[in-house]
């Protein structure tokens, strides 16, 4: 098996630009500013990734963009294509009407994150957050039927109180809970090759932010088997910001930024794509130890990209500015030695790439 594969063109000079595979298992840093060619880039490396080894990948997908994964374009190589297709690719979709729906389980999420789901604070909410802690022995064991129900018929008053939250919230409702049906979770203990988990359609902007958080719960719960998993986080700044707010926000920050200080050690490995590097935690981005950086006019940004991933030349960050689309330095691990390079051709379909203007 091929220790490095092709990802497009060296920009300086002829030849092939590649990566080395047995690299990922260190974390990525992503960045251009929008409309630079992240997206697309990131799938021409996802593909090569999937057509020449076997790391399975979990994809945290903000915009429906990889949601096509699996789909080859009637362009690509035979060869290629035909090796993709036989790929276990496996989107789940947020959004009505879906066959294969993205749910996660509520009662199997940590009760800290089910706590955040519901607003409610380990220290201000103290005594009601306890009660919660308290309640769990007999939420696990007893839970028949529907959550909200079941709650309700609990001689138990902290019963009632998270009924109530999760109705009074809108909890109850949301798309996204399993209750009794599959979960992506369970997808992503089959091991396929791919799950692309579509954060894009959901109706209420925390089904997202808890959808992400049941996956990376879910992976951190799981980290002692040491798989070996790239998890892939497109638009990082949603899920990893230096200042959460919510409840939620703030766990999902803690969670990537543990991934990223400890994650290496059970083979969990984060590829991080974002717009701005000021936007995502420095404690992840300081640990990223492969970085692809795209266009990006400011030069702020890029100072501060020049001072946190030092492996990266100067003089080829200074560049980047005068990126045309598609255009990427590599530097760290992943790369013999920085380069420019101009990516290759994606061979599967873009997903939910902009709404075009009609001509006529
Ligand atoms: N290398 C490329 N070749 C052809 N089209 C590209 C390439 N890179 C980006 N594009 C197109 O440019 C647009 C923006 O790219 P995208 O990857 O979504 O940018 P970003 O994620 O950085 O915002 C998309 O419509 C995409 O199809
Ligand atoms: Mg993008």
């Amino acid at each position: 098996m091929a220790e490095s594969f092709a990802i497009g063109a060296l920009a300086d000079g002829a030849g092939e630009a590649r990566l080395l595979a047995p690299k990922f298992n260190r974390h990525t840093f992503w960045c251009g500013q929008s409309g630079s060619g992240k997206t697309y880039a990131l799938g021409v490396v996802l593909e090569q990734l999937l057509l020449h080894t076997r790391l399975p990948m979990v994809i945290l997908d903000p915009n429906s963009d990889f949601v096509r994964l699996g789909e080859t374009r009637p362009g690509a190589a035979a060869e290629a294509a035909t090796a993709l297709a036989a790929r276990d690719i496996r989107v789940r979709r947020s959004g009505p009407g879906s066959a294969e729906p993205l749910k996660a389980r509520f009662v199997r999420m940590p009760v800290r994150s089910r706590a955040a789901i519901l607003q409610m604070d380990p220290v201000i909410d103290a005594e009601e957050f306890n009660a919660l802690l308290r309640l769990e022995p007999l939420l696990q064991a007893g839970l028949r039927g529907h959550l909200v129900d079941w709650l309700r018929e609990q001689p138990n008053p902290a019963a009632m109180r998270m009924a109530q939250r999760l109705e009074n919230l809108g909890v109850a409702d949301w798309d996204l809970w399993a209750w009794g049906d599959r979960s992506i979770t369970d997808d992503i203990d089959d091991r396929p090759d791919a799950v692309v988990a579509d954060l894009g359609g959901f109706a209420e902007p925390g089904e997202s932010r808890a959808a992400a958080l049941a996956v990376l719960d879910h992976l951190w719960e799981r980290r002692e088997e040491r798989l070996g998993r790239l998890i892939v986080i497109d638009e990082a700044h949603n899920l990893c910001s230096p200042d959460p707010l919510t409840p939620v926000d703030r766990l999902l920050t803690e969670r990537i930024v543990q991934i990223a200080a400890e994650g290496r050690k059970y083979g969990l490995w984060l590829l991080l794509s974002t717009q701005r590097p000021s936007k995502v935690h420095p404690n992840a981005l300081s640990q990223c130890d492969n970085l692809a950086l795209m266009k990006m006019s400011s030069r702020r940004d890029l100072a501060e990209l020049a001072s946190v991933f030092g492996y990266a030349p100067d003089a080829l960050v200074d560049r980047s500015p005068s990126f045309r689309q598609g255009q990427a330095l590599f530097a760290g691990g992943f790369v013999e030695a920085a380069e420019i390079v101009q990516m290759g051709e994606r061979l599967t379909h873009e997903g939910g790439s902009d709404v075009r203007v009609p001509l006529r």
